[in-house]
């Protein structure tokens, strides 16, 4: 028996408004990249004056760019190259953080990665922030640690 017609009930004018938005006109959050890690900074991750470490941050956007060459090249990676890398504004503790990548390039044993990384803050009236933007190259090494080529999955 097919259900889903049952399901299917007719959409109000402003149903229909609210379901044609988009994630980013809803939270101001990337549409055309893949969130590939989600975290929160706590009181030990800032410095003196409560803003978050920059090394801390260099190392989240470091996992979160691995995500996309480790699908990819099926296996492990690891970081050769820091290519760019933009603290736009500065990053709070309690500060929601959501990491967006997209890849640049891939080459024969080496992905590069564009991450972006965002901040929500103050649930109360949600603001939604470019804190950080870098591009990592990775490359797909073998057991021994030596680079490995690049496997492209269909
Ligand atoms: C990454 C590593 C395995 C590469 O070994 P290598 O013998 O230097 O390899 P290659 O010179 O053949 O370069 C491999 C790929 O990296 C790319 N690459 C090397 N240096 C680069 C740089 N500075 N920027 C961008 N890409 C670079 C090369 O273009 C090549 O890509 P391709 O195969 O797609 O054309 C080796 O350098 C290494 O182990 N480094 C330490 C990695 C590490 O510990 N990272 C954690 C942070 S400390």
């Amino acid at each position: 028996m097919n259900l889903l017609p049952s399901l299917k009930t007719p959409m109000t004018d402003s149903a229909a408004a609210a379901a044609s938005l988009t994630p980013c006109m809803e939270t101001g959050l990337p549409t055309d990249m893949e969130l590939v890690m989600r975290v929160m900074p706590m009181p030990k991750d800032a410095n003196g004056n409560g803003d978050i470490f920059g090394g801390w941050i260099m190392a989240q956007v470091d996992l979160a760019g691995c995500v996309l060459p480790g699908r990819i090249s099926r296996g492990r990676v690891t970081t050769v190259a820091v290519n760019q890398f933009i603290f736009k504004n500065a990053v709070s503790v309690g500060d929601l953080l959501s990491f967006y990548a997209r890849v640049e390039k891939i080459g024969n044993t080496s992905i590069t990665v564009h991450v972006e990384v965002w901040a929500q803050r103050n649930p109360a009236d949600l603001q939604t922030v470019k804190v950080t933007e870098a591009n990592v190259t990775y490359v797909a090494i073998d057991e021994r640690g030596r680079p490995r080529p690049v496997r492209l999955t269909a």
